[in-house]
């Protein structure tokens, strides 16, 4: 699950700025990768490609790459604590997906140039940004299906387009990722469902985690496209399909009904259909509060990451013996040829 994508830049940056061009690109070149992104063409790993497309790329499918493992870990959380065997076994499945998204994300990243290694170390440093919603807690169950059916419904609106996205290997890990995302969106919303058929105890508690996630889920989206400069580039090269404000309105748009069904309130007074426009129109979203958490003083940031490290530390003997025996099994081959 992912989305504001573009607009963070990695390391200490407070806001994002344009993009400098960072050098001149041969013209005969250029002129061609203009000719394949203007006929909506793909950019495959072997092709030449600008250096500013590379960079973007390489930001956008880490930071996409570690939002999907660092997404396992508030959820994780709760895989001992689910009410039953079948609620245990659908969220042993999604966080297991999720960690699958990151590693087809780290392979795409790879194909541009820069190693797992590299990737991680970012992470694990703090250099590199993930989407801020992990950096909120999973407070009681209710939580659990509320980021299934807001998050990662938020982060379909997002990776649907991405599906047409003119980087290869990112379009083509996205159309198994967005099928795998609309599993965890449902499950999440089927389990809200149930819930809200239960005590009025659950029925609070499925209300209050809208009530904490609904402004969260509509940040994820990033700054609005006015102060999104990067966007532009982002559309020109055929990365960023539909703009974050579009999309936002989007995923208001398709979640007002659903929360209806559910019969729980969306908490915005300034919520409501707009007849002229043709969409709803919806309240203000704290920026500062976004801007906080994505520069590390949200409420969790210190946590995740320190969980993290601390499973990429874990891992290490593991990462150690694959290597061991991948060599041994080298060394045997080399001496039967010989
Ligand atoms: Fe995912
Ligand atoms: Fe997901």
């Amino acid at each position: 699950m992912y989305t504001q994508s573009f607009n963070v830049p990695d390391g200490a940056g407070q806001q994002p700025a344009v993009k400098p061009v960072l050098r001149t690109e041969p013209p005969e070149l250029m002129a061609k990768f203009d000719a394949c992104i203007d006929a909506d063409g793909r950019i495959e790993p072997q092709d030449w490609m600008p250096e500013a497309y590379r960079k973007t790329l390489v930001r956008q499918i880490s930071q996409h790459a570690h939002s999907e493992i660092v997404g396992m870990l508030p959820e994780g959380n709760w895989i001992s604590r689910a009410p039953s065997l079948k609620r245990k076994a659908i969220l042993i499945a999604k966080v297991q997906d999720e960690g699958g998204h990151g590693l087809y994300l780290y392979s795409a990243a790879e194909t541009l140039g820069t190693s797992r290694d590299q990737m991680l170390d970012a992470l694990h440093t703090g250099k590199a940004k993930y989407s801020s919603i992990f950096n909120y807690p999973t407070l009681n169950w209710a939580d659990v299906g509320v980021i299934g059916w807001l998050v990662d419904g938020a982060a379909i609106m997002n990776q649907i387009p991405l599906c047409r996205c003119s980087y290869g290997p990112y379009a083509r890990a996205m159309v198994r990722v967005c099928k795998e995302e609309s599993f965890h969106q449902r499950q999440g919303y089927e389990a809200l469902l149930v819930m809200m058929q239960g005590t009025q105890a659950q029925k609070d508690m499925v209300q209050d985690a809208v009530n904490r996630y609904w402004w969260k889920c509509l940040a994820m989206f990033g700054p609005p496209d006015a102060d999104s400069p990067n966007s532009v580039q982002g559309m020109r090269w055929g990365i960023k399909r539909i703009s974050s404000d579009d999309l936002r309105q989007k995923f208001v748009d398709a979640t007002v009904p659903q929360a209806k069904v559910l019969g729980v309130t969306l908490p915005d007074p300034d919520l409501k259909w707009n007849e002229e426009r043709g969409h709803h129109d919806y309240g203000q979203i704290d920026w500062d509060e976004f801007w906080a958490t994505v520069n590390g003083n949200g409420p969790m940031n210190k946590e995740r990451l320190a969980t993290r490290v601390k499973a990429y530390n874990d891992g290490a003997w593991v990462r150690e013996a694959a290597l061991a025996h991948a060599h041994k099994q080298q060394q045997r081959t080399l001496k039967e040829a010989a």
